[in-house]
């Protein structure tokens, strides 16, 4: 199946149209700067005009850096806060004229690393962490997602584990990697503590980096960087476009 894959990020917006069966782009990626304020509208429009590069008139998958229910969205952690409450599918199908699914993006990640990545083929539980601009996490039971997890918000040293540990500190704060790690070391130390998985997967833009920092990390659990790493995003939104069609078609003949 093709399908569209769009994932929206505080700044950048990038697309692709994506073979779901094999995980391959379809062609050059398109990356848009985000609109400021990124007001529902006007990402809505970012999201038409990629459409409209790549002559789309086919399925869309879109991940959003948010809790998503039923297309809705649930937070606005790290995106302009009168996306509350806002029907995303909806929007998002008005403008473009195309059909819509929405998911969170850190289990979009997740999605393409367990399909065709770092995660292929892993059992037991798995945990995909995004490093960026806030701490995204994605959890996979024997390949299966337990969506919108939002494990970055843990506390952490007293606060926010995402507003100490995510890359865009180490990057405001001008930390050095050692130090950097120490603190990321701290947070997956946090989540092994809660949930012994038995294998994190580090995505997020600074994944290319992997060997400025897990080198240096002292945990038990075996650590792998993400695979697909800037793709990731875009890749795992159109999977799960075909997986909900799937389940939604389910649904159907189970009456
Ligand atoms: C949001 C998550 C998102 C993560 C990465 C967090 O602040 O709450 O929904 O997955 O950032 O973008």
């Amino acid at each position: 199946m093709r399908v569209l894959g769009i994932d929206i990020g505080g700044t950048g917006i990038k697309g692709a149209p994506v073979d779901t069966a094999s995980g391959k782009l379809l062609a050059a990626r398109k990356r848009i700067k985000t609109p400021q304020p990124a007001t529902p509208q006007a990402v809505a429009r970012t999201v038409r005009e990629i459409a409209r590069h790549f002559d789309w008139s086919g399925p869309i998958g879109c991940a959003l850096p948010a809790v998503v229910k039923d297309g809705r969205l649930c937070t606005a952690a790290n995106i302009a806060s009168g996306w509350l409450g806002v029907n995303a599918v909806a929007l998002l199908q008005k403008q473009t004229g195309c059909k819509v699914s929405v998911i969170n993006d850190a289990d979009a990640a997740g999605y393409a690393e367990m399909h065709f990545g770092a995660g292929r083929n892993r059992e037991g539980l798995v945990i995909m962490v995004t490093l960026g601009t806030g701490i995204g996490t994605a959890l996979f039971i024997n390949g299966h997602l337990v969506p919108n997890s939002e494990l970055g918000h843990l506390t952490l040293r007293g606060r926010d584990a995402e507003t100490w540990a995510a890359e865009s500190v180490r990057e405001k704060k001008n930390l050095s990697w050692k130090k950097w790690a120490r603190r990321v070391d701290a947070y997956l130390r946090l989540l092994h503590n809660y949930f012994w998985p038995d294998l994190f997967i580090i995505g997020g833009g600074v994944s290319r980096k992997w060997r400025k920092f897990l080198p240096q990390l002292k945990l038990i659990t075996p650590i792998v960087p993400a695979k697909l790493r800037n793709e990731a995003g875009i890749i795992g939104a159109a999977l799960a476009y075909d997986h909900e069609r799937r389940r939604a078609r389910q649904r159907r003949s189970l009456g």
